[in-house]
């Protein structure tokens, strides 16, 4: 067995130092080294060879023509707007991690995922260090669960070590094996505090290492700390084959889930999720879900396409511009950049006449939704000239366009999708970019007025004479 050998991992930035040092010479933090001692232990050692490829002679390489043939195909996870972000669904001998604030619903994700698979056939099993099979049962039985598939499909085990988990696996050899949390994950032989950044890794390393050798898709769960990092200073996302972030305000049920990292798929698509009595409901088709529907037309608002990866979906955006404050003045977004505010306010206030620069700005998107698209510029600013004019937009008008800082407006990505959605919902006007020269414009559809402009001052003119 290879003789233990005892580094100083840096709990903030990973670094590896050969022996104590204070600060972290990489990151500078004080007092955030810790000793870990490199070693595998027998029983994970055993786990592993008894799955290695081959007798471990040397590696062949590979025709690649034949590559990728014996491929397994994706595990649909049962959970429409999971596999919607991961591509179709997990994939077998990968490791993903599902990170999120506590109390956001990773657990409550997970087990109803673990019962998807479970009603398709498959098996699950269900590694928690964080709380009961008495607990995790409650909870089952508060999504309904107890009844179907899920109730022989997915086996639970409380267990820290993942070389315990690695024998449980080997024994049962689930679809998924699910690690509830890699911060309670321990590996035996590695000395340092659970949780603490070296045995996360060494956790997490491991069960990488299990799921290659056994084909088995493993999904790992982490919490996210108040600095946003996952595990211990993002150390794990080069580890791991795909990162999903689970977000949303604790108060609200909209969730959301975005992929951070995806080798198997693209990180474009945006999960919609709603949380009920019972668990997550993926919304699928978010129709109306993000405009206020009252009638009356506050100063204020416009209707944005938007396209979410390949899903476009209608945003309200809403601005209040307020009396002039002493003091520097408030820039709030909710659900938006404060940066894209200020800077919208600045090319509005040189470009277009609208002098906002010096009044507090309040925006948000409505239904608590949390978006970063270039093409929310037009509308945005759109919602700042009617709230600073004190003139609405026509309820059937949509906006959507990316502005520049000398206040031209540039063409977006699909754009034909986002009119298409707009006139399913009933819109009749649209106020759009023109576009590039030699590019075609977009065919209307039927009972949309598409109305093209150059720059940010027009648009104001279209969506404001026509309020
Ligand atoms: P949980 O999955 O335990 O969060 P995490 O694993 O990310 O820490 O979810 C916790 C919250 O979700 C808790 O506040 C209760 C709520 N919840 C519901 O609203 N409905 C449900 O059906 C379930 C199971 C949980
Ligand atoms: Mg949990």
């Amino acid at each position: 067995m290879a003789k233990s050998k005892s580094v100083w991992l840096c709990q903030r930035c990973a670094f590896e130092a050969p022996a104590f040092e204070n600060p972290c010479r990489n990151c500078n933090e004080w007092n955030a080294l810790v000793e870990t001692v490199k070693e595998r232990p027998r029983a994970s050692t055993r786990a592993r060879a008894t799955y290695s490829t081959g007798a471990g002679g040397p590696a062949r390489p590979q025709a690649l023509a034949l590559a990728g043939a014996d491929r397994a195909p994706r595990i649909p996870l049962g959970v429409p707007e999971f596999d919607r972000v991961l591509g179709g669904g997990a994939v077998p001998g990968s490791l993903l991690l599902l990170g999120g604030e506590p109390g956001i619903g990773k657990s409550t994700l997970l087990l109803q995922a673990a019962a998807g698979i479970a009603a398709t056939g498959g098996q699950v099993l269900y590694a928690s260090g964080e709380e009961s099979t008495a607990q995790i049962a409650d909870r089952a039985a508060r999504l309904g669960l107890m009844d179907g598939s899920a109730a022989d499909g997915v086996e639970l085990l409380t267990e820290n070590e993942v070389g315990a988990i690695g024998e449980a696996l080997l024994a049962s050899h689930p679809t998924l094996l699910i690690v509830d949390s890699i911060q309670t994950a321990t590996l035996a032989g590695l000395e340092g505090p659970t949780g603490s950044v070296g045995q996360v890794r060494g956790a997490a390393d491991w069960l990488a290492g299990i799921a290659r050798a056994t084909n088995c898709a493993v999904i790992l769960v982490g919490h996210v700390t108040k600095d946003g990092s996952i595990a211990g200073p993002k150390t794990l996302e080069h580890l791991v084959d795909a990162v999903v972030m689970l977000d949303g305000d604790r108060h609200g049920t909209l969730r959301t889930l975005r992929a951070a990292k995806n080798r198997f798929g693209s990180t474009d698509e945006l999960g919609l999720l709603e949380m009920g009595e019972r668990g997550l409901t993926s919304i699928e088709d978010p129709g109306r879900a993000f405009l206020d529907e009252r009638e009356a037309r506050a100063p204020g608002a416009v209707v944005a396409p938007l396209l979410e990866g390949s899903r476009p979906m209608l945003v309200e955006v809403q601005a209040l511009v307020a009396g002039a404050a002493f003091g520097a003045p408030r820039r709030t977004g909710r659900g938006l950049d404060a940066a894209r505010i200020a800077l919208l306010a600045a090319v509005l206030g040189r470009r277009a006449g609208i002098a906002v620069g010096d009044r507090d700005i309040y925006a948000n998107l409505v239904g608590g939704i949390v978006l970063d698209e270039p093409a929310l510029d037009l509308p945005l600013a759109l919602a700042l000239a009617s709230s600073q004019r004190d003139r609405p937009i026509s309820r059937e008008t949509v906006a959507v366009g990316e502005v520049g800082l000398i206040g031209e407006l540039r063409p977006v990505a699909g754009l034909g999708r986002r009119l298409r959605e707009a006139a399913r919902h009933g819109f009749t006007r649209a106020i759009v970019p023109t576009p590039r020269r030699g590019v075609a414009p977009e065919p209307a559809p039927d009972g949309l007025k598409v109305i093209a402009v150059a720059t940010l001052r027009e648009a104001i003119c279209e969506a404001l004479d026509a309020g």
